[in-house]
């Protein structure tokens, strides 16, 4: 509920600003220096918003012509909607370009008449945008009036009309089910209406970080000429959807989730938001998964749907098996009028076997480079045979039943047979009963480093003799005391580090003066994944849902890799990025972080990602490892998840990005995984993780975490049970002492705190 008088909101925001989970709320994160931006960082960041953008209908209207004047309608053309928010959104930005700002640097004629109604009516005190505060931002700002008689003045000299629809969302608040949340208000759409009317062309351009109800396009029938899906696309966004409203970026995107016709065709649509537990009753069939197979007629516009400006054939060269790889090689032949690029999705649809699997699952990706028309190419796509396998319950692992496997992309199709059932990956058993998890994990527990040996005495070890190679690792981890070691497992116990720039999200490592005078240094974290969120300027980079349906891993890696220059410079050592969580639903307040209802297209996504900041010296964290599908009490509520969804589905793409591309960090969630918190979860942050798929970072809790004892050791609660789980490092710290050091079996060992003391230090020698 919103408080309405003044001074109720302002008290109502100075106290969740100060009290929510993330401590760093906006209003003491604005910028008050200035960092360096690089000119790369802004063309690319323009680029990749560019060619984010998706055409969701065009009847020939766009590109519109470099004379053509337009009227644009619909204030988001001034107040757009740049970022989502809350930690993942929240960047000062340099500049930002509104869609206006971009028409006027392109040099567009507009209708200025307009445009001037525009900005009186928004510079009013009534109607100026209410920026909100933590977890209560506007998902919308409410529309300027539209009469028949200002559009039809407008249409007078104008050739078409573009108009801007905006939403957004964030951490802590899911989009409403609602006018002004997932559906239209009557506001915007009698705009539309009256626009339509109007004027012969009228464009839609869709400035959201969320999928919405889009049913309206297809009511609207002829009055709408055509739709471009924009999102939010960073501080470049204006600039960016000028080039394509235009022509000079012909666009490429492609949807990364499907648009159902109605809300309730989602199956996660009965299940999402509920506050104590969500029960992931659609298992496996998420997105597409469940359309194609169960209810093709409630697609709006397919996963993959997007349009471009030329004509594009694709057609199968080979598909041949290597081992457990398949390689594709697809023909592109630009056969329209403009060059442009396209993506390629390649399907699979697997033979019917005894496991009930998806009508098809997309096998491999990949994107042309520019091609002029008449100009063809070839794209060698591979697609690895777990993707396409299923989770079998009885034999615990990934099995590709026997029989055809037909590949096929827009236009083409060819096969592979597979002659006999083949295990393409034996799983370890999760979790049986707290018993059972209680042996394995007394099995695994690890042995004393050093307890008596030379080095355990020898004093004051230094990092430095470590980095040196004078000393091993295991020697200082020997010779750190119980108190040191205990420093490591947590972080520094406050947001906006004094030991890191202004603005950071907090500092693990070398936090006490003990561990620093052994010349232990701290890592700094900033959030993420729009850019840095720190008190001072930084790119603001398109949101993940728009990197993902540029289907271009290149073009993700360099923009990372160009925003690494910059958190260098503000010595940031770690970027809290990228989130990957599955979109399983529209309305998911953080979907914009997200990349997709895909794990393939998340984990390939997030793999860019962490490869562009690493390969620049900035470590990656992707997070929420896992299941933080809702924001609606995602402190609480229990994510219920069978094994072969979370395996095939919510894991997939955590597991693609952690072999693929090794990020230093993983973050965990906030939100129980089937009745465990994750930040207590040994089947996640060890078995799984670190067991089947050899992860050897640091492993760190969202911010903050809920206190619990532990169902399996009796004397085990809050800091002790996760340190036994494998989660390393409480961020941002504190839950004060700490660890409860009882003799075996019981008690944490301090062999399991070196385990953890030994993970970090390796990570910070890494850094130095
Ligand atoms: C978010 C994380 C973020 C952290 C630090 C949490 O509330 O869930 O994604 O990295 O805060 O800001």
């Amino acid at each position: 509920m919103i408080p309405t008088t003044k001074y109720a909101r302002r008290a109502a925001r100075w106290l969740v600003d100060s009290v929510m989970g993330n401590g760093l709320a906006q209003r003491e994160n604005e910028a008050t220096e200035v960092g360096s931006v690089s000119a790369e960082a802004s063309s690319l960041t323009r680029q990749a918003a560019a060619e984010g953008c998706v055409l969701l209908t065009n009847d020939g209207t766009l590109p519109l012509g470099a004379d053509d004047e337009i009227a644009v309608f619909g204030r988001c053309s001034l107040d757009w909607f740049f970022m989502g928010h809350g930690s993942g959104g929240d960047v000062n930005a340099p500049h930002t370009v509104s869609l206006i700002e971009g028409l006027q640097e392109a040099g567009i004629r507009y209708n200025r008449v307009l445009a001037k109604v525009y900005s009186g009516w928004c510079a009013t005190e009534e109607n100026a945008a209410d920026p909100g505060w933590w977890g209560h931002w506007p998902t919308h700002y409410p529309e300027m009036p539209v009469d028949a008689e200002l559009a039809e003045a407008a249409a007078q000299t104008a050739r078409a009309a573009v108009v801007v629809l905006g939403r957004t969302a964030g951490e802590d608040a899911d989009l409403p089910l609602a006018p002004g949340g997932y559906y239209l208000t009557d506001e915007e759409r009698s705009l539309l209406d009256v626009v339509g009317t109007a004027f012969k062309h009228t464009v839609v351009v869709l400035n959201v970080g969320n999928l919405i109800d889009l049913l309206w396009v297809e009511e609207l029938g002829d009055k709408i000429s055509a739709v471009l899906v924009a999102w939010q696309g960073g501080m470049e966004a204006g600039a960016a959807v000028a080039d394509v409203l235009f022509g000079k970026t012909n666009p490429s995107g492609r949807l990364a989730a499907t648009v159902a016709r109605a809300y309730e065709d989602y199956p996660s649509s009965t299940t999402f938001g509920n506050k104590h537990h969500v029960n992931y009753t659609e298992d496996i069939y998420v997105g597409y998964r469940h359309f194609d197979t169960h209810a093709p007629q409630k697609v709006l516009f397919p996963f993959g749907h997007g349009l471009s400006y030329t004509r594009f054939e694709e057609e199968i060269v080979s598909v041949e098996l290597y081992g457990n790889l398949v390689g594709a090689r697809v023909r592109v032949s630009n056969v329209g009028t403009c060059s442009g690029r396209n993506a390629v999705l390649l399907w699979c649809e697997p033979p019917k076997g005894s496991i009930p699997k998806p009508t098809r699952i997309l096998a491999a990706f990949g994107k042309t480079g520019l091609l002029a028309p008449g100009e063809s190419t070839q794209l060698d796509l591979v697609c690895d045979l777990k993707t396409l396998s299923s989770f079998d319950r009885v034999s615990r692992a990934f099995v590709l039943e026997e029989g055809d496997y037909q590949f096929d992309c827009t236009d083409a199709a060819s096969g592979i047979r597979i002659a006999e059932r083949r295990i393409v990956e034996k799983c370890t058993p999760l979790c049986q009963s707290s018993d059972e998890l209680r042996e394995r994990i007394l099995q695994n527990l690890p042995d004393e480093v050093g307890a008596q040996t030379e080095e355990a005495q020898d004093k004051r070890i230094s990092f430095d003799d470590v980095r040196k190679g004078a000393k091993t690792l295991d020697a200082l981890v020997a010779n750190l005391s119980q108190a040191e070691l205990e420093a490591l497992t947590c972080g520094e116990g406050l947001m906006n580090s004094k030991l890191g720039a202004p603005g950071n999200a907090g500092a693990f490592g070398g936090i006490t003066s003990d561990l620093r005078e052994r010349g232990i240094p701290a890592a700094i974290c900033a959030d993420g994944p729009s850019g840095g969120r720190l008190q001072r300027t930084c790119s603001l980079l398109p949101c993940a849902t728009a990197l993902a349906c540029t289907w271009d891993q290149d073009l993700v890696r360099r923009l990372y890799g160009s925003v690494a220059e910059e958190l260098r410079a503000s010595n940031v050592d770690v970027l809290l990025a990228p989130s990957m969580n599955i979109q399983r639903n529209p309305r998911c307040g953080r979907n914009f972080e997200y990349f997709s209802e895909d794990p393939l297209v998340s984990g390939k996504m997030a793999a860019a990602v962490v490869r562009g900041l690493q390969d620049a010296g900035v470590s990656a964290c992707p997070k929420h490892f896992a299941c933080n599908n809702q924001e609606t009490r995602r402190n609480t509520s229990d994510s219920r998840v069978s094994e072969r969804a979370l395996r095939e589905v919510y894991l997939r793409g955590f597991e693609i990005c952690v072999r693929e591309a090794t990020p230093d960090l993983i973050m965990t969630s906030y939100n129980k995984v089937n009745g465990v918190w994750a930040h207590y979860h040994y089947d996640l942050a060890t078995t799984v993780l670190r067991g089947e798929w050899g992860f050897e970072g640091v492993v760190i809790t969202d911010w903050w975490m809920r206190p619990a004892r532990s169902p399996e050791f009796s004397k085990l609660h809050d800091n002790g049970y996760r340190l036994r789980a494998g989660v390393d490092v409480l961020m941002p710290g504190s839950m004060s002492h700490v660890l409860q050091m009882h003799s075996r079996p019981d008690g944490i060992t301090r062999a399991e705190l070196q385990r953890t003391a030994r993970r970090v230090l390796a990570y910070l020698l890494t850094r130095s």
